[in-house]
This record gives structure tokens, sequence and C-alpha cells, in this order.
């Protein structure tokens, strides 16, 4: 076969495809894209050039990790300025990357996992009650919510440290610096006019980078000169031992990670949780289906630990949601050799392939004509577990999948139960229809909800 050059919209001299690109929500225009090129198609833009893959077959033939690797650019390129080397912006081959991993596998193991249900159950009834405290007429910025305590549970559990979001008015500086660097990361690559142009911005974001840096370190040192017993994630990271080479993890590795949990766990799952209360309430049959399972399997009674892998219905809403919404709607790889793809698209060494699973996880060939309704019930055990290989990857692939899965799960599911067993909840204006607010992750942009107490809080 003669291999074929990856479709490709005409784009204009120099900029590329750049003007073809919304600059509020880049997905809109990709997804837009792949509606008309199908499966594969490239774009150009000043930095670089990147393929789409957007099917089912070509997402599964691209994570093969021994043809394709995952190489941090563009925005995650930018990240690691602040984190280096951390876990999700290490590039292949570099040595802290196999330590840390090593070592925080375990940590992020289901078992070490359920000893942080307290930490996280501590944290979920400060939203319950903040809620509760609003009243069933004051709207609710839920994204913000739920960010503040993704943010509040990964301190707690990662470090023993609160932000206690929930009581104070402001952001606490580590947070508000967190989000100015993220936001800048993003701003970075598509920068138009010399660097010197945009001196203010570099100034604020390496201030940023220090207050991030200074932080953790300070809690670091602070652990190191009074040690705990607390089974937590910088312990594991100052006591664990690599079982390949017998290294500890440098404090600058500890720091990277420290803030790298935050940065990747805190969008993500506050994101998710959004999206899934906006499915619930547009969906009220699923709604209803969810909230009986609750109080079939808890009741009115405190939640435990137990009760989480209790509740199948619910674990199936988080997975249809990262389905329909994944909050990391694009990952991406790099080839390790010229190769072809599907047997004839030219693919070469450089190329940066973005996998678009916002538009992969809607394929009809493998979730039906259906693919864009929220059905929970297609996710089930046992529906779930018969889904091809790689088709559902809100997670990303391989070695360098979200190490936070267990973590994210266990959170989520226990926030959804607690919601569901308090509150009823409904949009505070019924004609609000999903829209979407793209950082480094996707977002609802705009949904206020109202919670309304069921009958006493438990
Ligand atoms: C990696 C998604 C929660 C920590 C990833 C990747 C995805 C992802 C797609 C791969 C990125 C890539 O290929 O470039 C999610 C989603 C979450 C979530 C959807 C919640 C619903 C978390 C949490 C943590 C976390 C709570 C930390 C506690 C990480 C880390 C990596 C990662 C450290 C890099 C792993 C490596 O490359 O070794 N996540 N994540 N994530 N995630 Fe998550």
């Amino acid at each position: 076969d003669t291999p074929v050059p990856v479709p490709e919209p005409p784009g204009l001299p120099f900029i590329g495809n750049a003007i073809d690109i919304e600059k509020e929500v880049p997905l809109r225009s990709f997804s837009g894209i792949a509606d008309k090129y199908g499966e594969i198609f490239r774009l150009r833009f000043p930095q670089r050039n990147t393929v789409f893959v957007a099917s089912h077959r070509l997402i599964d033939e691209v994570c093969n990790e021994k043809r394709f690797v995952k190489i941090p650019r563009g925005a995650l390129e930018e990240v690691r300025n602040g984190v280096h080397d951390g876990l999700f912006t290490a590039k292949p081959g570099e040595p802290n990357w196999g330590i840390a991993h090593r070592i925080l596998m375990p940590a992020f193991g289901p078992l070490s996992i359920r000893g942080m249900f307290d930490d996280m159950h501590d944290i979920a009834t400060q939203l319950a009650l903040k809620f509760a405290r609003h009243g069933p007429t004051t709207p609710i910025a839920v994204s913000e919510d739920f960010t503040r305590l993704a943010l509040d549970t990964l301190a707690l559990c990662s470090m023993g440290y609160r932000f206690n979001s929930y009581y104070t008015t402001g952001l606490h500086p580590f947070v508000e610096a967190m989000g100015d660097f993220l936001v800048e990361c993003g701003r970075r690559p598509t920068r138009q006019l010399p660097n010197w142009f945009y001196r203010n911005e570099d100034t604020k974001y390496f201030e940023d980078i220090e207050v991030l840096r200074k932080t953790a370190n300070e809690v670091l040192q602070a652990r190191k000169s009074h040690p705990t017993e607390k089974k937590d994630l910088l312990n594991a990271m100052l006591n664990g031992v690599d079982p390949k080479t017998g290294q500890h993890m440098t404090d600058d590795s500890i720091t990277d990670n420290l803030i790298t949990f935050l940065i990747a766990g805190h969008e993500t799952t506050s994101g998710t949780l959004s999206f899934a209360l906006y499915e619930l309430i547009k969906n009220p049959e699923a709604y209803r289906k969810a909230q009986q399972e609750v109080d079939d399997v808890v009741g009115k009674g405190p939640i435990t630990v137990e009760h989480l892998s209790k509740v199948p219905y619910i674990s199936a809403i988080i997975r249809e949601t990262l389905r329909l919404d994944s909050p990391i709607p694009v990952i991406a790889v790099t080839p390790r050799e010229d190769t072809l793809l599907a047997g004839k698209y030219q693919i070469y060494k450089d190329d940066m392939i973005a996998l678009l699973l916002a538009k992969s996880h809607l394929d009809p060939t493998v979730f039906g004509e259906d693919s864009d309704q929220f059905k929970p019930e297609r996710m089930l055990d046992e529906n779930f577990n018969k889904l091809p290989k790689n088709a559902w990857k809100p997670f990303g692939n391989g070695v360098r999948a979200c190490i936070g899965r267990p973590f994210a799960v266990q959170e989520m599911t226990l926030v959804m139960i607690m919601l569901l067993q308090n509150f009823n909840f409904i949009m505070d204006d019924p004609s609000y229809r999903l829209a979407l607010k793209q950082t480094l992750t996707i977002k609802p942009d705009g949904f206020c909800a109202r919670a309304i107490l069921r009958d006493g809080m438990t």
C-alpha cells in the first residue's frame, strides 16, 4: 500500500489553522473539525503540527506504548517550569519519574486510599454543611465549591495540610498562585509577540512558582522536623525506598510531586463532580435511581468506607460522566519512529498526536447510535467490563495513566453519596444549557444549582 497524507483543512500562510480554532474553548473547534474530516486530521500551528485522532480504532492503535510515548509539550511543557520532572510532566527516561512511580504506586493503591476515607469524609462534610446553610433559594456556583473540596481533600490527604477553603473568604495564597500559574501555562505556548513583550506576565509567573515551591517545601521541612505516623503521601515519599534502585526521593522531587498532585487532581475531580451533578439534574430518571440506591444501601445513617463498593449505579454514573465529559478531553503522544497509522496514514517521528477523547468516547461503533446520551446503565460492571480495549480512556494510558484514579474515584463516590443522601438538587436557571470553560481541563461554565435539604442532615 502507498502511504497517504493525513487529511488537513486548508490553512493560511504562517499561521496555518490557528484561525480555525476558537480561543475560549478550542475543544469545540477540534470536535467540529472531526465531524467534518473524520477520524484523523492534521492541524498546522505556528508552534507545531498536530495530528488528531478521533475514533476508537485509531486511539486503540496509538495506545500501543511500543510505538508511541508521552512527551510533555505545549502547556505541559510550561508546567515543567514549576514542577520539573514530577510524575505528570516527566519526559520519557527521566530517572526521577521511575523512582517516584515505584515509590508512590503502593501509596496510591486501593488499600492505602481506604485509609484516607476519614480525611475525605471530613472535607465532604464541610461541603455539605455549606450547601445546607445556603438554603434552598441561594444559587450555588457548583464548580467553585467542588474545586474547594478537591483542593482541601488533596492537601489534607497528601500532606496533612488544611487550606480551610470553606472557612475563608479569599483563596489561600497557594491556591491563588496555582490558579494563576496554570492559566499562564495555558497562554505561554500561544504567544504571538517576542518574549520581552511579556515581561510583567513572566515576573508574575515566576513569583507564583516561588509561592508554590516555598509553601510545599515548608510543609516538607516541617514534617521532617516533626515526623508523624500518618499514612499520607508525604510520608510515603519521605520514607519510601525505590525497590529497583534502592534510592530515596530527593527533597526537590518530593516538592515537585506534592505540587503535582494538587495540579493534576483538583480541576479533574471538581470538573467531573460538576458534570455529574449537571447530568443528574438533567436526567431525572437517573437521579431517582441513584438516590434510591443511596437510600437502600446507606439509609440515613453515617456513610462508611464499606458503602463505597456497594453502589454500582453511582459508580456507573461517574464512569458515564467521564465518558461524555472527560475533564481532560485530549491527551497526547509522539511516535517513537516514522510510522503509518491504520496501515496508510504517514506520521513522522516528531509529530504530536492528540487523542481526541471527547470524540472517541462518542464513537458509535463502540457506544451505539445513542452515544451522545447520558445512560449510566451502559457503564454498570457487566457492560463496562465488556467494552473493547482503550474505548474508555478518561484516566489516560499505560505507564503514564493516572496514578490518582483510586483516590479520585473514592472521593467522588463519597461526595455523590453524601449529596444525594442529604439534598435534592435543581437547576438555578431551568433554561441553562451546558456550556464549557476550558483551561488545562474542561468544566461546566456558569452552571448554578440549588440544594434543597431532604429531611434534616445526617
Ligand atoms: C495523569 C485524568 C485525578 C494525579 C493523568 C492523566 C489523565 C488523568 C488523563 C494522563 C495525562 C497524560 O497522558 O498526559 C484524571 C482524572 C481525574 C484525575 C479524570 C479525576 C476524575 C487525579 C488525582 C490525582 C492525580 C486526584 C492525585 C491525587 C495524576 C498524576 C498523573 C496523572 C500524578 C501523572 C502520572 C504519570 O505520568 O506518572 N490523570 N486524573 N489525578 N494524574 Fe490524574
